[in-house]
């Protein structure tokens, strides 16, 4: 298994290109289960999730012809159709439920692996059951699969989510645009990775208008056109290296990435110190010498904290003057990088969802576990402003999400190996 070798402290310096989102492209890959006609996805990033989606794909009938320079793949649907999403394929990716109302809406059946837990919690799909089941889907679940089918079609209905769920306001969507007649959906998630779904879907002929802040309105379509599109960059990998900049009195160009999408984390960064200016597609970023403390952070839904930056901001944390708290709302067991940066120096109390943390840190170099896949990239900048040797083991959790995230790192100053 890989790992990384990192000597500290290093400050960040240059510019960096964030690639193109995983959670977006996950969502958008699953919807072209819907298209008759062939179509292009642009952007994607080159991550493990990725291929697995792609190899999920090409499980279920579709032919993927993929063109490594510019990083798009042309999906085509083939002729042997197959129903069929294998828990082989989903137990590594639990986004591969995002496939069952894209198969249920197109072939009116599916057979789906539940896609089971994960470090950070216990990945429930019911808000996806239920709201399939509105739209007429009928279900039994045996030995981990999810046995769907429909009489004809969909038919649309009106949804309002118990909670706010990314995959299963995106699985629900999906599942809409073929539907008959008119789907009401409220209390969505609304990160701008469902945006940029709906965007791809509406650029295709679906016909999807947002109404209110977390209501959409779908009225189903017979087919849906042949398209390109192009997915929009990765938010979190941006916010990465924006804390990576903020921590280690850096100074980054970050290019590829719409900084409005993220007013939210930039302004907490300016908050505690950092110096930012952002243009359509770019931020500067510098960070200070003395990073200041939060009270209290608590992740929630978008355009809220996002838990996807929890990890990250914890390193930063772990070095303001003064104690912060962070609360983890989203998923029940999002800590698991405390252990490991206590490693390191960290001096973090954990109480049920809450860390507190005592700031004024000096992290000293250590042998550090991964664990998922954004707990992994805080080890990662915890050891770019440590003392010394850091030795980070199974980053295939990083190879998920980051793309080339060595490349990235050695181009602006981090001392940084993949050891194999
Ligand atoms: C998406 O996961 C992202 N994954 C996650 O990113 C992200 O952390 C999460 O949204 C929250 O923003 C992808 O987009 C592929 P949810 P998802 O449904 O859709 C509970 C990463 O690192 N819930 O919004 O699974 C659930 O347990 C990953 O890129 C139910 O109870 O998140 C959680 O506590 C990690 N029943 C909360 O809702 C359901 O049917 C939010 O989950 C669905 C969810």
């Amino acid at each position: 298994m890989d790992k990384f070798l990192i000597n500290g402290p290093c400050k960040v310096k240059g510019q960096v290109v964030i690639s193109g989102s995983k959670n977006a492209s996950l969502a958008i890959l699953a919807a072209t289960l819907l298209f008759d006609k062939p179509v292009e996805i642009k952007n994607l990033p080159a991550v493990r999730d990725i291929d697995t989606m792609l190899k999920l794909l090409k499980s279920l009938g579709l032919k993927i012809a993929i063109n490594k320079n510019n990083k798009s793949v042309l999906i085509s649907r083939s002729k042997n159709i197959n129903n069929l999403a294998s828990y082989s394929l989903v137990k590594t990716m639990r986004a591969g439920i995002l496939v069952l109302g894209a198969l249920v809406a197109k072939n009116g059946k599916a057979i789906t692996s539940l896609p089971g837990g994960c470090l950070i919690g216990a990945r429930p799909v019911n808000f996806h059951l239920n709201s399939l089941k509105k739209l007429g889907m009928k279900y039994f679940i045996k030995k981990g699969y999810i046995y769907a089918k429909i009489k004809n079609n969909l038919v649309g209905s009106e949804i309002k989510f118990p909670k706010i769920s990314v995959g299963a306001t995106e699985n629900t969507i999906i599942a809409s645009c073929l539907a008959k007649g008119r789907t009401i959906l409220k209390n969505c998630a609304i990160e701008p990775e469902i945006k940029d779904l709906t965007n791809f879907l509406k650029k295709a002929g679906a016909r999807i208008k947002w109404v209110g802040k977390r209501t959409v309105v779908i009225d189903g379509v017979k087919s849906l056109n042949s398209i390109s599109y192009s997915v929009m960059g990765d938010r979190i990998e941006c916010g990465t290296f924006c804390v990576a900049a903020a921590l280690s009195e850096g100074n980054l160009k970050i290019k590829g990435f719409d900084p409005r999408l993220i007013n939210t984390e930039l302004n907490l960064l300016k908050q505690l110190g950092a110096k930012i200016k952002k243009t359509n597609n770019e931020i500067l970023i510098k960070g200070s010498k003395i990073i200041k403390n939060v009270k209290h952070l608590v992740t929630k839904e978008y355009p809220n904290f996002p838990t996807d930056l929890q990890a990250q901001l914890m390193v930063l944390l772990c070095k303001a003057e003064g104690r912060s708290i962070i609360t983890e709302n989203i998923f029940e067991n999002r800590f698991m990088h405390v252990a490991e940066l206590r490693r390191l120096g960290a001096k973090i109390l954990i109480k049920n969802n809450k860390a507190i943390i005592e700031g004024n840190t000096k992290f000293e170099g250590a042998e550090l576990m991964s664990s998922d896949l954004r707990a992994s990239v805080a080890l990662v900048l915890a050891a770019i402003v440590a003392k010394g040797r850091s030795i980070i083991n199974r980053i295939y959790h990083l190879d998920r999400g980051y793309e080339q995230l060595e490349n990235k790192l050695k181009k602006i100053g981090v001392n940084i190996k993949r050891i194999s």
